[in-house]
């Protein structure tokens, strides 16, 4: 078929203005990692740890009846770290809780390897939104080294909404007598594509259909450009 010069104009009019819908709408969706220390929460201040009961949970930057004396500060996140001691004959339980607005979390905190059970028993477990998801859990291996920046829990894959991780220390259920935790900070991903969406006023909907007009008027325009 041959195109008439106002109706190649007119695709060409199409194709400027579907493309760079099309290219916003194509754009890789954008997310960032925001880290949550211990002690001084995100950096903007917006998130940070809650700790039940309080006084379960020491700093241990500044702590002089913590029970692991082996963290090297400079080691730690911000040089700050909490600790608590779950002793299953004292007390009920022990929580960390961290409420977010993204779509993964991670847990990070330290693991001392020593031969003592006060000091090298771990045993976390983690609820997300009301539902056990998994668990952490270290005996004493000693060769009295500590180790920074292990994962204690992650989870990727969750909807882009509020969530609230917990973890909680020592549980009757593991039959672990004690155990200690060493919580350095949180990490999660904040992702902001749909508010990209909504800048360019486009719902999800309309996402692929923009995509289809655009792959629509690429032929005629190489017919276009071609002479055809
Ligand atoms: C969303 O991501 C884009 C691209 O990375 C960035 O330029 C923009 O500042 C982000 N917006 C928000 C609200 O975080
Ligand atoms: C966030 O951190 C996790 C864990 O380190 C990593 O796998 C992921 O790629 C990071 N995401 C972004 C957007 O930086
Ligand atoms: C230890 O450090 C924390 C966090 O900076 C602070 O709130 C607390 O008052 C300090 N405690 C002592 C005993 O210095
Ligand atoms: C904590 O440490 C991180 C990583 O070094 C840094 O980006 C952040 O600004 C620090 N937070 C504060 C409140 O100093
Ligand atoms: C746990 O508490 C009981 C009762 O107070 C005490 O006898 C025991 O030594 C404690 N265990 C540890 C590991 O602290
Ligand atoms: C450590 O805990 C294990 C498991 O409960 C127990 O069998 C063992 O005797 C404990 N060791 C010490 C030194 O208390
Ligand atoms: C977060 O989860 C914990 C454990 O399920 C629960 O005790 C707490 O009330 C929750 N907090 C919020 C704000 O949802
Ligand atoms: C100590 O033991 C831990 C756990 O088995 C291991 O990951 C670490 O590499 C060891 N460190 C040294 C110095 O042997």
């Amino acid at each position: 078929m041959q195109l008439s010069w106002s109706s190649r104009i007119c695709t060409v009019y199409l194709a400027a203005a579907f493309l760079p819908m099309t290219f916003a709408a194509a754009a890789p969706s954008s997310s960032r990692n925001v880290t949550v220390d211990d002690t001084l929460g995100s950096a903007d201040g917006s998130a940070k740890v809650m700790y039940s009961p309080p006084d379960a949970w020491k700093t241990g930057q500044n702590c002089t009846d913590c029970e692991v004396k082996t963290v090297d500060k400079n080691s730690a996140l911000n040089g700050t770290w909490h600790e608590a001691d779950y002793n299953v004959s004292k007390q009920s339980s022990i929580t960390a809780t961290l409420l977010f607005e993204g779509s993964a979390v991670y847990a990070y905190g330290m693991v001392p390897h020593d031969g003592s059970n006060i000091t090298s028993n771990i045993y976390l477990s983690f609820i997300l939104d009301d539902t056990d998801v998994g668990a952490f859990v270290r005996t004493p291996d000693g060769n009295g080294t500590t180790e920074y920046n292990v994962l204690l829990y992650s989870k990727d894959g969750l909807s882009s909404d509020k969530h609230n991780l917990t973890m909680v220390v020592g549980n009757p259920r593991f039959g672990g007598p004690q155990s200690v935790a060493l919580l350095d900070y949180f990490v999660f991903t904040q992702s902001n594509s749909s508010s990209t969406s909504d800048a360019m006023g486009l719902s999800p909907g309309l996402v692929p259909t923009a995509s289809v007009l655009a792959f629509s008027v690429v032929i005629p325009i190489i017919g276009f450009l071609l002479g055809a």
